[in-house]
């Protein structure tokens, strides 16, 4: 049985805005609160503009004051189940590196620590003070 943060993916993911790529993402992401907050991906006909599932989810969390989290899943219809772009994983790395991705499909799961999907991130201890 699905537990209930992928659910609520799943549910996120039903009403993403796709009509381009016509591929649905969902995401939810838990604060340290327990608070959770879902994204759906938002395209655009200016396709540069297109916002995916989880940063839409991460503006969400970060504008009701959440700031660290541990855990986001993000569904999609690839299999193996597929993780977030690069993008999202350098916006999620700017509120910690150890929130736990899960990325769900078809067939199955797979999870990892964010510090493993985006090694020696740039953060902002790298910019001069
Ligand atoms: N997409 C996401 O929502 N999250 C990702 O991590 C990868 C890609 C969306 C963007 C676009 O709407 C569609 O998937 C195809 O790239």
């Amino acid at each position: 049985m699905e537990d209930a943060l992928t659910n609520m993916a799943r549910a996120a993911q039903a009403n993403a805005y796709a009509p381009y790529s016509k591929y649905a993402v969902g995401a939810a992401l838990e604060a340290d609160d327990g608070r959770v907050f879902v994204g759906a991906n938002v395209e655009s006909a200016s396709l540069g503009l297109t916002v995916c599932a989880e940063r839409v989810a991460l503006g969400a969390a970060i504008a009701t004051g959440a700031r660290r989290f541990k855990r986001i899943v993000v569904v999609t219809e690839s299999s193996p189940p597929a993780a977030p772009c690069g993008a999202c994983r350098q916006m999620l790395v700017e509120f910690g590196c150890d929130t736990v991705v899960e990325a769900v499909g078809p067939g199955g799961s797979r999870r990892w620590l964010l510090s493993e999907l985006l090694p020696n991130a740039f953060g902002r201890e790298d910019l001069p003070r």
